[in-house]
């Protein structure tokens, strides 16, 4: 029999670069989800494994454990395929709305467990939030009857999914050991491989307003990501997508909430619609429900064109609690702002960027995001975008419009700097090529 070594002696091997064995990941993710180890050797542990990274099988090991921290969903009664979406985060992105339901409504089950919004990107249950009476905290069994009956349900994490990620996560924001790559690929994979899915689509986010801002990170995210979840025995496709500009138009929960419905209903910004059609595609395709991409491409465009992605949605509101007249006018139904201020072009040219991160940070100073862990979320606060990259604007025409609730404060007046800021208009610009979000797509190796 081996020495069970000290955690301050596999704290000093992983610091001097030795690889742990399973025995010892899994003892150490056991100590860490039942508290006897303290956050100080916790803490030093990360930092080690921030500088000297994992191996791919100590990848593996450590997410599974994450994984086995808690519950994992059992959804073997469902008879569909079940996949799930998930992205690394970004402005303006609220794929996971128009997806879920066209998914569900081509045939391959979404069980979807969502967060909330992470600096200065948005989160999914936010945006589900800013409808009247939707709720996100619904117990496991009727998150698995949703899923049965209807194909499709969000909810968020809850207590007993990944516990050890709940107090790994909260240690890296403290400790400066978040942007390391296996940590955020098995915090993220932790809580996917719970859900009791058979596949998994990641979209990866890269650019200005991502939190990988280079694509070789992004590259290297994804890899992780694909070892852990084929590790796991899941199908894992990931979508590298570009995040420079905030995605579509409306950026702020109730706003985005309009801008879904108009996906929902065979319209919506090109770049919006774009992604819910290409992230859907790869769903569908590891659902074994299209043949190839753009067969499942053309089955979500159909989804959405002919109102049955807009139908599963009203089910989806009304099950969860919401009001499903949102589906029909959601201008009445959402919350609106009280005051709403235009920032218009100073000259003609054609915008020649649109910095997302800024506008990002401009929505958490109006209100739709959170500064503080105790912030309450203003739903109808946030910028609507006139302004696309590489569209032209004459001098006084709209760039963008602020949604707020409080002419004259020093937050509104930052938030209308750094939107100023972030759209720049070139007069020496006349052409711009429109630009794909998708950069690229790794398919993993095991198939469907
Ligand atoms: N999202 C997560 O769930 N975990 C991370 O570490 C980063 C993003």
């Amino acid at each position: 029999m081996t020495a069970t070594r000290l955690p301050a002696q596999l704290i000093r091997a992983k610091r001097d670069g030795e690889e742990l064995t399973d025995a010892e990941l899994r003892a150490v993710m056991a100590a860490i989800t039942d508290g006897s180890i303290p956050d100080y050797q916790v803490s030093a542990l990360l930092m080690a494994i921030f500088f000297r990274g994992l191996s791919d099988r100590e990848l593996a090991t450590w997410a599974d454990a994450m994984v086995r921290s808690g519950d994992v969903l059992d959804l073997s009664a469902i008879a569909r395929a079940k996949v799930d979406k998930h992205s690394t985060g970004g402005v303006g992105d609220k794929i996971s709305l128009p997806l879920a339901p066209a998914v569900a409504a081509c045939g391959v089950a979404v069980p979807m467990v969502s967060g909330r919004g992470l600096g200065h990107t948005g989160g999914t249950l936010d945006k589900l939030e800013a409808i009247p009476g939707f709720r996100v905290d619904l117990s496991v069994e009727r998150f698995t009857q949703l899923v049965d009956e209807l194909g499709v349900c969000l909810i968020g994490q809850t207590a007993r999914i990944a516990p050890a990620d709940k107090r790994l996560y909260a240690l890296r924001d403290v400790t400066g050991t978040i942007e390391s790559i296996p940590l955020i690929a098995s915090s993220i994979m932790s809580k996917k491989l719970a859900e009791g899915i058979d596949g998994l689509v990641l979209d990866c986010k890269v650019g200005r307003g991502a939190f990988m801002k280079k694509l070789p990170d992004a590259r290297a995210l994804c890899a992780a990501i694909r070892t852990i979840g084929e590790a796991a025995g899941k199908r894992v496709t990931c979508v590298l997508t570009q995040m420079d500009a905030p995605i579509g138009t409306h950026v702020g929960n109730a706003l985005e909430v309009v801008e879904t419905i108009e996906v929902l209903r065979g319209g919506g910004p090109d770049d919006t619609r774009e992604l819910t059609i290409a992230l859907g595609a790869e769903m569908l395709v590891l659902g074994g429900v299209a043949r190839d991409a753009a067969d499942g491409a053309a089955r979500i465009a159909a989804a959405l064109d002919d109102g049955r992605a807009l139908a599963v949605f009203r089910r989806l509101v009304e099950a969860q609690g919401g009001d499903p007249r949102v589906c029909d006018a959601p201008d009445e139904v959402l919350p609106r702002a009280r005051v709403t201020e235009v920032i218009a072009a100073e000259r003609d040219g054609v915008v020649a960027r649109l910095d997302a991160e800024a506008i990002g940070i401009a929505g958490v100073w109006l209100g739709a995001g959170r500064r503080t862990k105790e912030d309450a979320i203003d739903p109808a606060a946030g910028v609507v975008l006139a302004a696309r990259e590489g569209g032209l604007v004459r001098r006084g025409q709209p760039l963008a419009t602020l949604h707020h609730d409080e002419p004259g404060a020093d937050r509104v007046a930052q938030a209308r700097a750094l939107v100023a800021g972030a759209i720049s208009v070139d007069e020496r610009i006349t052409a711009w090529p429109r630009r794909s979000r998708v950069i690229e797509v790794l398919r993993g190796t095991l198939a469907p």
